[in-house]
């Protein structure tokens, strides 16, 4: 009987240690982080396109979370400031990704604010990127006569001529990814998160 009660009081010590240090201390540390200023809230819109985003597998490429400038290459690089937990206040779930096929997508807003290239660029990656290995998704695009298509007022996505479909025909986004884009287009955490340095 002894062996039995040193067994489950042990199993018991090292639950709670665990629970302890991976849920409670971890909780008390972010809960009373605020929304930094500078943070909007996404609308009905970026929040549709966050899902398309999700459905797509686009966090199995692509990370949110840019590092700190000492602990490598991601400020060089162009992807911004490093992230800082207020940042993700909207995010649920987070989509921080841990890998880096593309590029890291947490300021893509700043860096590429035009709606034409990144339809352009979902439906055909390649005609943007020579040798790009992301995946197309023509899915989220349907090819219409251009008649038709000018008639229902559809706003065709520009591309470049060697990519266009047949003479005639036209690529009109969907909802999902016109949602998408503007998800894209809401990625910009460039906003100031510390205050300023005191002048000495
Ligand atoms: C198989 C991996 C993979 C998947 C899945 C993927 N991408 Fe990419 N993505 C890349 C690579 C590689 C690049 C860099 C080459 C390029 O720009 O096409 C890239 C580039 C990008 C860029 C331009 C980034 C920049 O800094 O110029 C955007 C925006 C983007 N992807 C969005 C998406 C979205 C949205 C999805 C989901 C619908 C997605 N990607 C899915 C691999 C991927």
């Amino acid at each position: 009987m002894d062996n039995e009660v040193k067994l489950v009081s042990g199993a018991m010590v090292a639950l709670a240690v665990a629970t302890a240090a991976l849920v409670v201390m971890p909780y008390m540390e972010v809960r009373d982080i605020q929304p930094p200023p500078g943070l909007k809230p996404y609308t009905s819109a970026e929040l549709r396109g966050r899902g398309v985003y999700i459905a797509n597998g686009c966090v199995y490429c692509h990370s949110q979370q840019p590092r700190d400038r000492n602990f490598g290459p991601d400020f060089e690089r162009g992807w911004g400031r490093a992230s800082v937990p207020g940042d993700y206040i909207y995010d649920k779930p987070h989509l921080l990704g841990s890998m880096r096929t593309g590029p890291d997508l947490f300021n893509i807003a700043s860096r590429q604010p035009s709606k034409d290239w990144h339809l352009g660029h979902l439906y055909q990656p390649r005609a943007y990127v020579p040798g790009s290995i992301m995946p197309s998704y023509p899915f989220l695009f349907t090819v219409k006569d251009a008649k038709e298509a000018e008639k229902e007022g559809e706003q065709p996505v520009s591309l470049p001529p060697a990519y266009g479909p047949n003479v005639g025909q036209v690529v009109v986004p969907t909802p999902e990814a016109l949602d998408l884009v503007k998800y894209l287009l809401a990625l910009n955490h460039t906003y100031p998160v510390l205050p300023p340095a005191p002048k000495p």
